[in-house]
């Protein structure tokens, strides 16, 4: 019998384009997701399971092993940041900018300024990069309302259209790392469960091809 193999989706707007994706990989949920309260589900592979989770716990799935495979934002996996984990494919999906972004014409101040973000790993990087100082201050959404409202000079967040940005009187400044959504696996598992693995790969990326 072929050993049950696990793909951790993250729930949201990066689920909407994974569907699809996987549709055409010909693995189809047994079920409706989205109707589902559920948060495991058959697939129409007997040995192939999905469970969706929040986007920010893909990773620790897949790095502790419980998830075989996972689909993550290029953003999360910046975040998170593990040498356990590998990206064998870039789907081409849910794809955006992270960027920096502060008030419309208004200049940084000079010295130490203000970064508020939930990309706190990131961020703190790219600064140091760039040799600037900063206070990180971490916040969990709506990033774009922190400068506004005098809590920090910058933010470091996700930018599609620009529309957010825009419709708070905010401007994008730097780009930080393009961001689209990446199968990732752990090392070990491709090593150990090569030969289980290595077939759903294939078929995914067989997909990605097939979308461009
Ligand atoms: P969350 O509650 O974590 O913000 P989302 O459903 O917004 O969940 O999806 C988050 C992921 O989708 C991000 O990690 C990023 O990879 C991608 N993403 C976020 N915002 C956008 C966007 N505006 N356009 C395209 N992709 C996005
Ligand atoms: C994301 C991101 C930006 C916005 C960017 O937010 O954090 O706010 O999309 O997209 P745009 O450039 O096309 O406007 P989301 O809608 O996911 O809200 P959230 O704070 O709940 O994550
Ligand atoms: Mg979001």
């Amino acid at each position: 019998m072929t050993q049950p193999l696990t793909i951790a989706l993250s729930k949201g707007r990066i689920l909407d384009d994974t569907l699809p994706l996987l549709a055409e990989a010909g693995i189809h949920p047994a079920e409706d997701i989205n109707k589902s309260r559920k948060l495991i589900f058959d697939t129409n592979h007997e040995h192939i399971k999905l469970v969706v989770i929040r986007a920010t716990d893909v990773p620790t799935y897949v790095e502790y092993g419980a998830a075989d495979l996972g689909v993550s934002g290029k953003d999360v996996l910046l975040e998170y940041d593990s040498d356990n984990l590998c990206e064998p494919l870039d789907l081409n999906i849910a794809t955006c900018r992270l960027m920096t972004a502060g008030v419309k014409g208004v200049p940084l101040p000079a010295g130490r300024i203000k970064v508020a973000t939930k990309f706190v790993n990131v961020a703190k990087r790219y600064f140091a990069e760039q040799g600037r100082q900063v206070d990180i201050i971490k916040l969990y959404g709506g990033m774009e309302l922190a400068p506004i409202m005098g809590l920090a000079d910058l933010i470091v967040d996700i930018v599609d259209t620009g529309n957010t940005l825009k419709a708070n009187g905010l401007e994008a400044r730097d780009l930080i790392a393009p961001v689209s959504s990446r199968l990732v696996a752990s090392r070990a598992a491709m090593k150990v469960k090569h030969a289980q693995i290595q077939p759903i790969i294939d078929q995914i990326g067989a997909a990605v091809e097939r979308q461009k």
